[in-house]
């Protein structure tokens, strides 16, 4: 099964968890690059406002998501909320997936960030799995397992 993990990520646990687990799937990788700001307390600030709103944004990736079999989305809980840029990005792309997995990082309430993505995408997917930040090598470790699984 040919497998995409597309991530976003502002601080860099997103990115940890999308590297390591397209490691051990062998699977490609794109990050989707919000071209908004998002760096200091001001953007911190509207992070949380903009992903409450349900705001989308300008972003950037470079792989076409028809070409996989199964597209592997990870993102950060906003405010109990999917991020802009993978707002932005479901959006765009919602024909073009055909199968897909969802995965959010969080300090622990990931709110119904999870449940947003599956109604921007409009299909249920085959694994929606939360990350909590203070256990990330467990969840690591368990969302390898369960993806290797549908591989
Ligand atoms: C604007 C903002 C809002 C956040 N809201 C939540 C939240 O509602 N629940 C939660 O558990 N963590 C929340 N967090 C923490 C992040 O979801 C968590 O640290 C995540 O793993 C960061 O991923 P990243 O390093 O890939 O950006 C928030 C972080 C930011 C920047």
């Amino acid at each position: 099964m040919k497998t995409l993990l597309t991530f976003y990520s502002r601080s860099g646990t997103t990115k940890r968890v999308a590297e390591e687990v397209a490691k051990a799937l062998d699977a490609d990788i794109d990050e989707v690059i919000d071209k908004k700001s998002r760096k200091g307390i001001l953007g911190f600030f509207i992070a949380g406002y903009d992903a409450t709103r349900g705001k989308t944004t300008e972003i950037e990736f470079e792989k076409d998501p028809s070409r996989y079999d199964l597209v592997i989305i990870g993102t950060p809980v906003w405010n109990g909320r999917v991020t802009p840029a993978i707002r932005t990005y479901l959006l765009r792309n919602r024909e073009r997936i055909k199968n897909a997995a969802f995965f959010c990082t969080c300090a622990g309430r990931p709110g119904k960030c999870l449940e947003q993505m599956e109604e921007l995408w409009g299909k249920k997917p085959l694994l929606k799995k939360i990350l909590v930040r203070k256990s990330l090598d467990e969840g690591i470790k368990d969302i390898v397992e369960e993806l290797k699984a549908l591989c």
